[in-house]
Protein backbone atom coordinates (compact mmCIF):
# COMPACT_ATOMS: atom_id res chain seq x y z
CA UNK A 1 0.00 0.00 0.00
CA UNK A 2 1.22 3.41 -0.90
CA UNK A 3 1.81 5.48 2.26
CA UNK A 4 -1.58 8.06 1.61
CA UNK A 5 -3.63 4.87 1.42
CA UNK A 6 -1.50 3.89 4.89
CA UNK A 7 -2.58 6.84 6.89
CA UNK A 8 -6.26 5.75 6.38
CA UNK A 9 -6.19 2.01 6.12
CA UNK A 10 -3.16 0.44 8.30
CA UNK A 11 -3.13 -3.11 7.56
CA UNK A 12 -1.16 -3.88 10.85
CA UNK A 13 -3.80 -2.30 13.08
CA UNK A 14 -6.56 -5.08 14.04
CA UNK A 15 -10.35 -3.66 13.27
CA UNK A 16 -12.02 -2.08 16.27
CA UNK A 17 -14.71 -3.87 18.16
CA UNK A 18 -18.56 -4.23 16.58
CA UNK A 19 -17.67 -2.39 13.16
CA UNK A 20 -16.68 1.04 14.56
CA UNK A 21 -14.51 2.63 11.76
CA UNK A 22 -12.34 4.45 14.59
CA UNK A 23 -10.69 3.76 17.27
CA UNK A 24 -12.72 3.95 20.59
CA UNK A 25 -11.11 5.98 23.03
CA UNK A 26 -10.50 3.16 25.92
CA UNK A 27 -10.21 5.61 28.64
CA UNK A 28 -9.48 2.74 31.05
CA UNK A 29 -6.28 2.72 33.81
CA UNK A 30 -6.81 -0.65 34.16
CA UNK A 31 -8.29 -4.25 32.88
CA UNK A 32 -10.07 -6.87 34.31
CA UNK A 33 -7.91 -10.68 34.58
CA UNK A 34 -10.71 -13.06 33.35
CA UNK A 35 -8.29 -15.82 35.38
CA UNK A 36 -5.80 -16.26 37.48
CA UNK A 37 -3.57 -17.33 34.83
CA UNK A 38 -4.92 -14.37 32.29
CA UNK A 39 -2.16 -12.41 30.98
CA UNK A 40 -3.85 -10.40 28.08
CA UNK A 41 -2.08 -7.70 26.60
CA UNK A 42 -4.40 -5.12 28.45
CA UNK A 43 -3.87 -4.93 32.03
CA UNK A 44 -2.34 -1.77 33.12
CA UNK A 45 -2.52 1.99 30.62
CA UNK A 46 1.05 2.71 31.77
CA UNK A 47 2.43 -0.72 30.29
CA UNK A 48 -0.47 -0.70 27.12
CA UNK A 49 -3.76 0.57 26.49
CA UNK A 50 -6.01 -0.24 22.69
CA UNK A 51 -6.19 3.04 22.22
CA UNK A 52 -2.03 3.78 22.17
CA UNK A 53 -1.28 0.05 19.86
CA UNK A 54 -3.55 0.92 17.40
CA UNK A 55 -1.25 4.70 17.13
CA UNK A 56 1.83 2.97 17.75
CA UNK A 57 1.04 -0.02 15.17
CA UNK A 58 -0.17 3.23 12.24
CA UNK A 59 3.21 4.63 12.99
CA UNK A 60 5.49 1.44 12.97
CA UNK A 61 3.84 0.93 9.85
CA UNK A 62 4.12 4.34 8.51
CA UNK A 63 7.95 4.18 8.99
CA UNK A 64 8.39 1.08 8.14
CA UNK A 65 9.68 0.33 11.99
CA UNK A 66 8.97 -2.94 13.63
CA UNK A 67 7.47 -0.72 16.78
CA UNK A 68 6.68 2.64 17.81
CA UNK A 69 6.61 3.69 21.39
CA UNK A 70 3.98 6.90 22.13
CA UNK A 71 4.69 9.57 24.31
CA UNK A 72 3.18 12.37 26.22
CA UNK A 73 5.86 14.57 23.98
CA UNK A 74 8.15 14.39 22.02
CA UNK A 75 10.56 15.25 24.97
CA UNK A 76 9.40 12.62 26.57
CA UNK A 77 10.25 10.28 23.92
CA UNK A 78 13.89 11.66 23.79
CA UNK A 79 14.34 11.98 27.50
CA UNK A 80 13.00 7.96 27.65
CA UNK A 81 15.32 7.17 25.13
CA UNK A 82 18.39 9.02 26.89
CA UNK A 83 18.08 6.07 29.25
CA UNK A 84 19.74 3.74 26.40
CA UNK A 85 23.12 5.69 27.04
CA UNK A 86 23.04 6.60 30.93
CA UNK A 87 26.10 7.84 32.48
CA UNK A 88 28.86 6.22 29.91
CA UNK A 89 29.07 6.48 26.54
CA UNK A 90 29.61 9.96 24.07
CA UNK A 91 27.13 10.84 21.40
CA UNK A 92 27.98 12.87 18.17
CA UNK A 93 24.97 15.51 17.96
CA UNK A 94 24.00 17.59 15.27
CA UNK A 95 24.84 21.58 16.22
CA UNK A 96 21.43 22.75 14.61
CA UNK A 97 18.81 21.22 17.05
CA UNK A 98 15.45 22.15 18.80
CA UNK A 99 16.40 23.94 21.68
CA UNK A 100 14.70 22.15 23.45
CA UNK A 101 16.54 18.85 22.58
CA UNK A 102 19.89 20.80 23.68
CA UNK A 103 18.87 21.89 27.11
CA UNK A 104 18.01 18.25 27.46
CA UNK A 105 21.60 17.15 26.36
CA UNK A 106 23.10 20.03 28.51
CA UNK A 107 21.40 20.00 31.37
CA UNK A 108 20.32 16.78 32.05
CA UNK A 109 22.59 14.03 29.48
CA UNK A 110 25.70 15.79 30.12
CA UNK A 111 25.83 16.33 34.05
CA UNK A 112 24.51 12.66 34.01
CA UNK A 113 27.87 11.50 33.07
CA UNK A 114 26.90 11.12 29.29
CA UNK A 115 30.03 13.23 26.60
CA UNK A 116 28.61 14.97 23.65
CA UNK A 117 30.25 16.45 20.43
CA UNK A 118 28.36 18.96 18.51
CA UNK A 119 28.97 19.57 15.28
CA UNK A 120 27.32 20.32 11.67
CA UNK A 121 26.46 17.14 10.29
CA UNK A 122 25.15 18.58 7.02
CA UNK A 123 28.93 18.58 6.14
CA UNK A 124 28.99 14.21 7.51
CA UNK A 125 32.65 14.54 6.78
CA UNK A 126 32.07 15.97 10.03
CA UNK A 127 31.52 13.39 12.11
CA UNK A 128 34.33 10.72 11.20
CA UNK A 129 36.99 12.73 13.49
CA UNK A 130 34.68 12.94 16.47
CA UNK A 131 34.04 9.11 16.39
CA UNK A 132 35.60 7.68 20.10
CA UNK A 133 35.83 4.25 20.63
CA UNK A 134 32.85 4.49 23.15
CA UNK A 135 30.72 6.77 20.85
CA UNK A 136 27.25 5.07 21.13
CA UNK A 137 25.39 7.31 18.65
CA UNK A 138 25.32 9.65 16.64
CA UNK A 139 21.97 12.05 16.80
CA UNK A 140 20.66 14.11 13.90
CA UNK A 141 17.78 16.52 12.81
CA UNK A 142 17.02 16.76 9.12
CA UNK A 143 15.99 19.44 8.27
CA UNK A 144 17.50 21.00 11.16
CA UNK A 145 15.25 23.67 13.69
CA UNK A 146 15.91 26.07 12.40
CA UNK A 147 18.54 26.56 10.20
CA UNK A 148 17.31 23.98 7.96
CA UNK A 149 20.64 22.18 7.30
CA UNK A 150 20.13 18.82 5.74
CA UNK A 151 22.09 15.57 6.44
CA UNK A 152 22.44 12.78 4.50
CA UNK A 153 20.93 9.95 6.30
CA UNK A 154 22.13 7.16 4.53
CA UNK A 155 26.02 8.67 4.61
CA UNK A 156 25.86 9.36 8.41
CA UNK A 157 24.31 5.64 9.09
CA UNK A 158 27.24 4.03 7.31
CA UNK A 159 29.62 6.98 9.18
CA UNK A 160 28.09 5.40 12.86
CA UNK A 161 27.25 1.65 11.93
CA UNK A 162 30.99 1.53 11.20
CA UNK A 163 32.27 2.62 14.52
CA UNK A 164 29.38 0.34 15.91
CA UNK A 165 26.90 3.72 16.50
CA UNK A 166 23.62 3.95 16.46
CA UNK A 167 21.74 6.55 14.06
CA UNK A 168 18.95 8.31 15.59
CA UNK A 169 16.89 10.68 13.19
CA UNK A 170 14.33 13.20 14.87
CA UNK A 171 12.31 13.25 11.66
CA UNK A 172 9.86 16.00 13.18
CA UNK A 173 10.00 18.34 9.83
CA UNK A 174 9.44 15.65 7.30
CA UNK A 175 7.12 12.91 9.07
CA UNK A 176 7.21 9.31 7.34
CA UNK A 177 4.96 11.10 4.71
CA UNK A 178 8.51 13.13 2.73
CA UNK A 179 10.95 10.70 4.70
CA UNK A 180 11.77 7.40 6.18
CA UNK A 181 15.13 7.77 7.98
CA UNK A 182 14.59 4.02 9.02
CA UNK A 183 14.59 2.55 5.22
CA UNK A 184 17.88 4.98 5.05
CA UNK A 185 19.75 2.82 7.87
CA UNK A 186 19.03 4.73 11.08
CA UNK A 187 17.83 2.98 13.82
CA UNK A 188 15.96 4.91 15.60
CA UNK A 189 13.24 7.86 14.82
CA UNK A 190 12.23 10.45 17.24
CA UNK A 191 9.42 12.82 16.79
CA UNK A 192 7.40 15.39 18.12
CA UNK A 193 3.79 14.09 17.36
CA UNK A 194 2.64 17.51 18.36
CA UNK A 195 3.59 18.86 14.74
CA UNK A 196 2.55 17.32 11.51
CA UNK A 197 1.71 13.83 13.10
CA UNK A 198 -1.41 15.62 15.04
CA UNK A 199 -1.49 18.29 13.05
CA UNK A 200 -3.90 20.40 14.75
CA UNK A 201 -2.09 22.05 17.59
CA UNK A 202 -4.55 20.37 20.02
CA UNK A 203 -2.39 18.14 21.59
CA UNK A 204 1.19 16.95 22.56
CA UNK A 205 2.41 13.90 21.44
CA UNK A 206 5.75 12.21 20.65
CA UNK A 207 7.47 8.50 18.81
CA UNK A 208 10.20 6.40 19.29
CA UNK A 209 9.79 4.22 15.94
CA UNK A 210 12.56 1.69 15.92
CA UNK A 211 14.09 -1.24 13.43
CA UNK A 212 15.37 -3.75 15.59
CA UNK A 213 13.45 -5.65 18.25
CA UNK A 214 15.54 -5.86 20.55
CA UNK A 215 16.09 -2.23 21.10
CA UNK A 216 12.41 -1.82 20.63
CA UNK A 217 12.14 -4.07 23.97
CA UNK A 218 14.56 -2.28 25.97
CA UNK A 219 12.71 0.91 25.48
CA UNK A 220 9.53 -0.91 26.38
CA UNK A 221 10.75 -1.31 29.47
CA UNK A 222 12.03 2.22 30.52
CA UNK A 223 8.91 3.87 28.39
CA UNK A 224 6.97 1.73 31.03
CA UNK A 225 9.06 2.39 33.99
CA UNK A 226 9.33 5.65 33.64
CA UNK A 227 5.10 6.23 32.34
CA UNK A 228 5.28 8.99 30.42
CA UNK A 229 2.91 7.78 28.11
CA UNK A 230 0.35 9.15 25.45
CA UNK A 231 -3.30 9.07 27.39
CA UNK A 232 -6.35 7.69 25.46
CA UNK A 233 -7.86 10.76 23.84
CA UNK A 234 -4.36 11.77 22.73
CA UNK A 235 -3.82 8.75 20.98
CA UNK A 236 -7.22 9.56 19.41
CA UNK A 237 -6.48 12.74 18.30
CA UNK A 238 -3.14 11.75 17.00
CA UNK A 239 -4.64 8.58 15.02
CA UNK A 240 -6.97 10.97 13.14
CA UNK A 241 -4.34 13.62 12.78
CA UNK A 242 -2.65 10.94 10.99
CA UNK A 243 -5.54 9.99 8.42
CA UNK A 244 -4.96 13.51 7.25
CA UNK A 245 -1.57 13.48 7.20
CA UNK A 246 -0.78 13.07 3.11
CA UNK A 247 -3.18 15.81 2.27
CA UNK A 248 -2.71 18.05 4.99
CA UNK A 249 1.15 18.01 3.48
CA UNK A 250 0.52 17.85 0.28
CA UNK A 251 -1.04 21.44 0.79
CA UNK A 252 1.34 22.63 3.43
CA UNK A 253 4.07 21.81 1.03
CA UNK A 254 2.75 23.55 -2.19
CA UNK A 255 1.84 26.56 -0.01
CA UNK A 256 5.72 26.59 1.16
CA UNK A 257 6.77 26.93 -2.06
CA UNK A 258 4.68 29.79 -3.21
CA UNK A 259 5.61 31.49 0.03
CA UNK A 260 8.89 31.13 -0.10
CA UNK A 261 9.31 32.49 -3.56
CA UNK A 262 7.41 35.48 -2.86
CA UNK A 263 9.67 35.98 0.73
CA UNK A 264 12.80 35.72 -1.94
CA UNK A 265 12.26 38.35 -3.69
CA UNK A 266 10.64 40.44 -1.02
CA UNK A 267 13.84 43.18 -0.28
CA UNK A 268 12.92 43.19 3.29
CA UNK A 269 14.33 39.42 3.48
CA UNK A 270 17.36 39.01 3.04
CA UNK A 271 18.36 35.15 3.75
CA UNK A 272 15.37 32.92 3.39
CA UNK A 273 16.27 29.20 4.06
CA UNK A 274 14.20 26.74 2.46
CA UNK A 275 15.16 22.83 1.49
CA UNK A 276 13.06 23.60 -1.56
CA UNK A 277 15.29 26.34 -3.59
CA UNK A 278 17.39 24.22 -6.12
CA UNK A 279 20.69 26.59 -4.31
CA UNK A 280 20.10 25.15 -1.43
CA UNK A 281 23.18 23.03 -0.02
CA UNK A 282 21.05 20.43 0.72
CA UNK A 283 19.17 20.69 -1.92
CA UNK A 284 20.81 17.22 -4.21
CA UNK A 285 20.53 15.16 -0.56
CA UNK A 286 16.92 16.29 -0.30
CA UNK A 287 15.88 15.21 -3.79
CA UNK A 288 17.53 11.87 -3.18
CA UNK A 289 16.09 11.06 0.58
CA UNK A 290 12.78 12.83 0.58
CA UNK A 291 9.94 12.71 -1.36
CA UNK A 292 8.63 16.16 -0.70
CA UNK A 293 10.74 19.19 0.59
CA UNK A 294 8.13 20.18 3.88
CA UNK A 295 6.45 22.86 4.94
CA UNK A 296 8.92 25.10 7.55
CA UNK A 297 10.97 28.20 6.32
CA UNK A 298 13.24 30.23 7.94
CA UNK A 299 13.85 34.25 7.19
CA UNK A 300 16.26 36.86 8.76
CA UNK A 301 15.04 39.89 7.80
CA UNK A 302 17.02 43.37 6.95
CA UNK A 303 16.16 45.07 10.20
CA UNK A 304 14.86 44.45 13.77
CA UNK A 305 11.80 46.76 13.11
CA UNK A 306 10.53 44.47 10.35
CA UNK A 307 10.89 41.00 12.60
CA UNK A 308 9.06 43.30 14.88
CA UNK A 309 6.47 44.35 12.55
CA UNK A 310 5.79 40.75 11.05
CA UNK A 311 5.20 39.61 14.15
CA UNK A 312 2.95 42.20 15.54
CA UNK A 313 0.66 42.78 12.02
CA UNK A 314 0.53 39.50 10.85
CA UNK A 315 -3.84 38.59 10.78
CA UNK A 316 -3.70 35.10 9.70
CA UNK A 317 -0.69 34.00 10.50
CA UNK A 318 -0.45 33.59 14.61
CA UNK A 319 2.94 34.40 16.67
CA UNK A 320 2.81 30.93 18.24
CA UNK A 321 5.53 28.54 19.48
CA UNK A 322 4.89 25.77 17.71
CA UNK A 323 5.05 24.24 14.10
CA UNK A 324 3.30 21.27 11.53
CA UNK A 325 -0.33 22.06 12.31
CA UNK A 326 -3.23 23.50 9.62
CA UNK A 327 -2.78 26.77 11.24
CA UNK A 328 0.12 29.16 10.05
CA UNK A 329 2.46 30.11 12.73
CA UNK A 330 5.65 32.30 13.04
CA UNK A 331 7.77 31.79 15.81
CA UNK A 332 10.81 33.90 17.28
CA UNK A 333 13.61 31.71 17.81
CA UNK A 334 15.76 33.81 19.93
CA UNK A 335 12.64 34.51 22.21
CA UNK A 336 11.03 31.18 22.11
CA UNK A 337 12.39 27.77 21.20
CA UNK A 338 16.45 28.40 20.93
CA UNK A 339 16.01 30.91 24.03
CA UNK A 340 17.66 28.92 26.40
CA UNK A 341 21.65 28.74 24.00
CA UNK A 342 23.52 31.11 25.51
CA UNK A 343 23.85 34.14 23.19
CA UNK A 344 27.19 34.04 21.48
CA UNK A 345 26.17 30.90 20.37
CA UNK A 346 23.13 31.71 19.19
CA UNK A 347 24.29 34.57 17.38
CA UNK A 348 27.14 32.61 16.03
CA UNK A 349 25.05 30.53 14.25
CA UNK A 350 23.03 33.20 12.72
CA UNK A 351 19.81 32.86 15.52
CA UNK A 352 19.39 36.79 15.87
CA UNK A 353 16.86 39.30 16.59
CA UNK A 354 16.34 39.53 12.64
CA UNK A 355 15.20 35.63 12.45
CA UNK A 356 11.95 34.19 11.98
CA UNK A 357 10.58 30.68 11.41
CA UNK A 358 7.77 30.08 9.47
CA UNK A 359 5.44 27.04 9.61
CA UNK A 360 2.86 26.70 6.38
CA UNK A 361 -0.31 25.85 7.15
CA UNK A 362 -3.26 24.98 4.99
CA UNK A 363 -5.28 27.97 4.42
CA UNK A 364 -4.78 29.90 1.08
CA UNK A 365 -1.62 30.27 0.25
CA UNK A 366 -2.48 34.03 -1.48
CA UNK A 367 -3.78 34.85 1.47
CA UNK A 368 -0.98 33.99 3.64
CA UNK A 369 1.33 35.58 1.01
CA UNK A 370 -0.92 39.03 1.19
CA UNK A 371 -0.90 38.93 5.03
CA UNK A 372 3.01 39.00 5.26
CA UNK A 373 2.94 41.72 2.57
CA UNK A 374 1.44 43.87 4.52
CA UNK A 375 2.89 42.86 7.70
CA UNK A 376 5.91 43.73 5.95
CA UNK A 377 5.30 46.67 4.81
CA UNK A 378 5.58 46.26 1.39
C1 LIG B 1 12.34 19.11 15.97
C2 LIG B 1 11.69 18.95 17.31
N1 LIG B 1 11.97 17.87 18.05
C3 LIG B 1 11.41 17.70 19.27
C4 LIG B 1 10.55 18.64 19.80
C5 LIG B 1 9.96 18.43 21.18
O1 LIG B 1 8.63 18.02 21.07
P1 LIG B 1 7.46 18.36 22.11
O2 LIG B 1 7.25 19.84 22.08
O3 LIG B 1 6.29 17.57 21.57
O4 LIG B 1 7.90 17.88 23.43
C6 LIG B 1 10.23 19.78 19.06
C7 LIG B 1 9.31 20.80 19.61
O5 LIG B 1 9.16 21.87 19.08
C8 LIG B 1 10.81 19.94 17.78
O6 LIG B 1 10.56 21.02 17.01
Amino acid sequence: MKKDTVCIHSARCTRPEHGAITTPIYQSATFVHHGVEDESEYSYSRLQNPSRRAVETRMAELEGGVDAIAFSSGMAAEAVMMNLFESSGHIISGDDLYGGSIRLFRHISMPSGIRFDFTDTSRVENIKPLLRPDTKAVYIETPSNPLMHVTDIRAAADIAHAAGALLIVDNTFMTPYFQRPLDLGADIVVYSGTKYLGGHNDTLAGFLVLKDKELAEKLRFYAKTIGACLAPFDCFLIERGLKTLAVRLEKQEANTRKIANWLRQSPRAQKVYYVGFEDHPGFAVTSRQCSGCGAMISVEFDSVETAENVLRNVKIFQYAESLGGVESLITYPMRQTHADIPEPERLARGINDRFLRISVGIENADDLIEDLKQAIGG
